[in-house]
């Protein structure tokens, strides 16, 4: 199948590199593809550079964003969630009719707040929006011809994309979305990723609880220590 991987982080490089092992034909976007390879430095989480991970991994295209959406017959978003709705505009004809699986967390990084949350790589981000709003309606909003579905959000996408490597592969994974072809689509990218449980939250507004769960994520993150693989498990 064609996907198409919109975003060049270390979230989107794990589906990448998951899809083209699975057989999958990879368009993946970014801004701009000439200055994105020209990068030469680590990110401020000290993440490769593109172009030197891509390197390693011969055989995926490089697009604009709209060029990779146009190529790819099913969308994952991973584009910064400050700059997603922006970004996946500017697409939003290459992406009419197809389904855009979401995954990005509309963080406000270096937050000016009253009580803040000390965390070992600076203050916890806050979300906007959140609570009465999420990125993934926002999206879905901009997008009426696209059919958006939450899904990946409650975990590192390490795990995502390799299930079994934490508890056999026994926890949960959700997706939410208006649109049921949609969701069947994201559940069947997800069962060949290797998971087995994947609880359906129902429509797009339950993204406010996936997008919201992030805090308790890094709080989790944190309790293990770093780089601890960890998963959710809805026991019923
Ligand atoms: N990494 C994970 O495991 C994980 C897990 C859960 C949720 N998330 C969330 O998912 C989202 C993506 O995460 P990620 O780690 O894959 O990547 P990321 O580093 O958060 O974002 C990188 C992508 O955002 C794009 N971007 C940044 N600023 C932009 C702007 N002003 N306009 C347009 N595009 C812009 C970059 O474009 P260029 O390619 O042009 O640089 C790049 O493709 C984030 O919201 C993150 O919080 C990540």
């Amino acid at each position: 199948m064609k996907i198409a991987v919109l975003g060049t982080g270390s979230g989107a490089r794990a589906h990448i590199a998951r899809l083209a092992g699975l057989g999958h034909e990879v368009h993946v976007g970014t801004r701009a593809p000439r200055a994105t390879l020209a990068r030469n430095e680590p990110d401020m989480m000290g993440t490769p550079p593109f172009g030197t991970w891509l390197a390693g991994h011969p055989g995926i295209e490089l697009h604009t964003f709209a060029d990779a959406a146009a190529r790819g017959e099913l969308v994952i978003n991973g584009i910064d969630g400050r700059n997603a709705v922006a970004a996946l505009s500017g697409a939003a004809r290459q992406l009419e009719g197809k389904t855009l699986v979401d995954y990005a967390v509309p963080y406000v990084y270096d937050p000016d707040i009253e009580h803040p949350w000390p965390t070992p790589w600076g203050v916890m981000p806050t979300f906007d929006p959140c609570d009465s709003d999420s990125l993934a309606e926002q999206i879905q909003r901009a997008l009426p011809a696209t059919k958006v579905v939450k899904a990946f959000v409650t975990q590192e996408q390490e795990t995502v994309v390799d299930p079994e490597a934490v508890g056999g592969g026994d926890h949960t994974m959700f997706v939410a979305g208006d649109h049921a072809d949609a969701k069947r689509a994201a559940t069947g990218l997800l069962t060949s990723y290797g998971w087995t449980d994947v609880l359906d939250l129902g429509p797009l507004v339950a993204a406010r609880g996936m997008e919201m769960y992030a805090h308790l994520h890094s709080a989790i993150g944190f309790a293990l220590g770093f780089g601890t693989r960890f998963g959710i498990k809805v026991v019923r």
